[in-house]
Formats: structure tokens, C-alpha cells, sequence
């Protein structure tokens, strides 16, 4: 078999085998394909798209490119769930604990921010002690003792998806369907998932911008699921503010803990009740959404919930003191807030400025390398559709240092935009698919 011909044939638009799939992936993991002839067969299939069956053969490939997790040994179903990425989304901090309480084994295994997206693992690690960087069957025992471990992908998973979406980065190719859907189910089979519940977000700080391609996305993802044997629910989410009032890392966790105390913004209630009872389901404790609901908010209510988070936290060796007195967490120098010139409502707090201004400060990471600023990020005073009176405050911003603050305070001014007349609330949860 020869790469040029498996790039022609995607450049004449047919489609490919798996043998040429696997061909090409294990050929570019293991270094023996170029990155110039990666670059032109990943910018045919830009170009050209794919089949349902390339996807799902690109995506076996792609996932059996290195370890794949067997957690059988668990005995009971796991679900997995992932969003295709936000700002301010604290989610799994507060759904996984939460479904955990109710019996749902969680074994996951998160990443960290990059660009102006957030992270699991950069949350969990604010809090000190907490260990993400544990074995496989440190994970598992950890599971089988509280029934939860949350950790970051410490294996070499999945590879194949490293050094192609750094390739797609780096030529312009992350927004397309067969590539995003391929990258994160391959991530998701690699890491032992039986069945998989997907945040796909959708909007301003999403990489799909439209409902139409998300959804395209999210079928593409549901039908991989269903050819490689993941049953696979897409929840789809509006992404066009951050999701609830925090962004950044401590921030974030304070507002997770606040919401597990039963102090719930409400689009963050909306989306982590809708994919809960959707795990809740697939895990097979439940078949009644609504009841799922119920129950999830009745944890809440009686504090099983935080408890479990609490449990989790202490189990991976965090210092749940931090947890317990929310002040002891790293504290950024300087909180000043930004103040509303004018009277009316609110009518965008476009997200991916908001992370991109969170990053600034120290929150985020523009390079896997880099380190960051646990203690720094924006904390909204309002949001889209809320009422503002001029002085009252549109924003706090935690910075570090004076020039960083005040460069974010300037751009919170020019990207929080103002109404004179009311603006209708967005719809949080757009729509479910499976
Ligand atoms: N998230 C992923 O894991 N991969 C993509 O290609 C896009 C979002």
C-alpha cells in the first residue's frame, strides 16, 4: 500500500477502506508516514468529508493506536460523558460526584484546558493535594472502594488523536465533523467506555457555531457509537455565554461546591440534569428521566451529593479542608470589579472572549506546556437577559498582577454588551439525540 494513492483516492472524493484507514494511522503514530503526506490526506477529508463507515473506521484506528482500557473488571456498565468543549463549564466537577451518589460507577479520565476552553484537571488540581496523575489500578481500586475516580489520561491513549489533531491545528483543519467526531470517540472507546453521553455544545464559545452542524455532529457521533457497539446520547448545548457565573479554576471549583450545597445557577442546573438522567439511564438505574431528575436534585437537598464529592476528593489525596472553608482555597490579589455605565439588560457575554480574557489573566493555556494561575479568572455579576442598573456590577475580575487587571476590566467594558430594551434568556438545553 502507498500513501499517495491512499491521498488521491480521498482527493477524487472515495471513499477509503479500513485497511487504507489503518494503514495511514498506524503508519503516521509510529512516525514512518510524513507530516506532509498527514497534512494533505487530513486536508482531502477537510475538503471531501467522509463516510459514516470511514469515520467509524478512522475512529477504531485511531483508538486501538495505543492502550485501550478493559473495565470490565468493574462488573457493572460504565458511562462515560464529554463535552466538546466550553468556557466556565464546571460539569463534570458537580454531575459526576452527583450521579455517583446515586449509584452510577464513574471511572473518568479528563483533560486539561487548552485555548480558550477550560479543563477538568486544572480545576481538580487548584485544589492541593488532590492526585490526578495515578495508575490505572490505583483508578480502579479507587472506584471499586467509593465508587468514583476522577483522574487525568495518564496512558498513552489514543496516540493516534495526539499527533493529528496537532497536525490539524497546525494547518487549519479542526472544524470538520468526520475529524472532531473521530477524535473524541476514539478517545472515549480507548478509555473503556460501554456506553457514552456527549455535551455537545453549540454557539459563540463552541466549535460548532450553528444548531445544524452540531447536530450533524452529534448523529455522526451516534452513529460511530452505534457501528463500534457505545450506545451514545448527544445533549446539545448553548454555549453562546459561559455556562454559570465563574471561569477559572478555583473559581470554578468554588462555584461547583456551591452548586453540590444546592446554590444551582440555573443553566448550570439544566445542563447537568438533563446529562445526568441520561446517565443515570444508560448505567441502567433508572429508565424515567424525570424521576432521574427528582432524584438527582434530592441528593442535593440532603447533602449525599457533596458528601460523595467530598469523598472523592479526600480518597485521591486532596485536602478537604479547602473544601470544607471555600477561603483557604489560592486567593489572586487583586479583585476589582467592572461597573455598569448604563441602565437596561444584558444582551451578549460572548464566551469565547470571556475565555480568551480568563486566559490573559493566567487561567488558561495557549501551549500544553504551559503552567497556570490556579487563583485567577472573571466572576459574572449578571447574565444574558438580566436587568442592570448603571453602577451595579457587571463583572469581578481576579487578577495577579495590575497591568493583566486592568487590560481585562477594558475588554469586559467592550465585550459585555448593553440593551435599552429587554432580552429574552437563550435556551440552555437545546435538544437531546440518541
Ligand atoms: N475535542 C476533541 O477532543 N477533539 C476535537 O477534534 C475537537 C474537540
Amino acid at each position: 500500500m502507498r500513501m499517495i494513492d491512499i491521498i488521491e483516492k480521498k482527493r477524487d472524493k472515495q471513499e477509503l477502506t479500513r485497511q487504507e484507514l489503518e494503514y495511514f494511522v498506524e503508519g503516521y503514530t509510529k512516525g514512518k508516514i510524513e507530516d506532509y503526506q498527514a497534512s494533505a490526506l487530513i486536508m482531502a477529508i477537510y475538503l471531501n468529508g467522509m463516510t459514516n463507515q470511514e469515520i467509524t473506521n478512522l475512529t477504531l484506528a485511531m483508538a486501538y493506536s495505543g492502550e485501550v482500557l478493559d473495565l470490565s473488571t468493574l462488573g457493572e456498565i460504565i458511562v462515560d460523558k464529554h463535552s466538546t468543549g466550553g468556557v466556565g463549564d464546571k460539569v463534570s466537577l458537580i454531575l459526576l460526584p452527583l450521579v455517583s451518589s446515586l449509584g452510577v460507577l464513574v471511572a473518568k479520565m479528563s483533560g486539561r484546558g487548552l485555548g480558550f476552553t477550560g479543563g477538568t484537571v486544572d480545576k481538580l488540581e487548584s485544589i492541593p493535594g488532590y492526585q490526578t496523575q495515578v495508575s490505572m489500578q490505583q483508578m480502579i481500586q479507587n472506584v471499586k472502594k467509593i465508587g468514583i475516580s476522577m483522574i487525568s489520561q495518564t496512558l498513552n491513549l489514543a496516540p493516534a488523536d495526539k499527533k493529528m489533531y496537532a497536525l490539524r491545528d497546525s494547518i487549519s483543519a479542526v472544524e470538520s465533523i468526520p475529524l472532531i467526531a473521530s477524535s473524541i470517540m476514539s478517545k472515549k472507546i480507548a478509555s473503556g467506555a460501554q456506553k457514552i453521553v456527549l455535551d455537545v455544545t453549540v454557539g459563540k464559545g463552541a466549535f460548532m457555531k450553528q444548531l445544524e452542524e452540531a447536530r450533524k455532529l452529534a448523529n455522526t457521533m451516534i452513529e460511530i457509537g452505534k457501528l463500534a457497539k457505545r450506545e451514545t446520547v448527544c445533549v446539545l448545548s448553548n454555549m453562546n455565554e459561559p455556562l454559570g457565573y465563574a471561569v477559572g479554576n478555583c473559581l470554578e471549583v468554588i462555584e461547583a461546591v456551591e452548586f453540590l450545597k444546592g446554590n444551582m445557577p440555573e443553566d448550570v442546573k439544566q445542563v447537568v440534569l438533563e446529562l445526568g438522567s441520561q446517565m443515570i439511564k444508560l448505567a441502567g438505574n433508572g429508565d424515567d428521566l424525570e424521576e432521574n431528575k427528582r432524584n438527582m436534585l434530592e441528593n442535593i437537598e440532603n447533602g449525599k451529593a457533596y458528601q460523595k464529592f467530598l469523598q472523592l476528593i479526600e480518597n485521591q489525596g486532596g485536602d478537604i479542608s479547602y473544601i470544607e472553608n471555600l477561603e483557604k482555597l489560592p486567593k489572586a490579589k487583586l479583585v476589582e470589579a467592572v461597573y455598569s455605565k448604563n441602565d437596561g439588560y444584558i444582551q451578549e457575554i460572548n464566551s469565547k472572549e470571556i475565555g480568551k480574557i480568563a486566559g490573559k489573566l493566567g487561567a488558561g493555556r495557549d501551549r500544553k506546556e504551559d503552567s497556570i494561575d490556579p487563583s485567577v479568572g472573571i466572576v459574572l455579576g449578571k447574565k444574558v437577559g438580566d436587568k442592570i442598573k448603571q453602577g451595579e456590577v457587571l463583572a469581578y475580575v481576579h487578577a495577579n498582577s495590575e497591568s493583566k487587571l486592568k487590560e481585562a476590566k477594558k475588554s469586559l467594558e467592550e465585550i459585555i454588551k448593553i440593551s435599552s430594551s429587554s432580552v429574552e434568556k437563550e435556551k440552555v438545553v437545546l435538544e437531546m439525540i440518541k
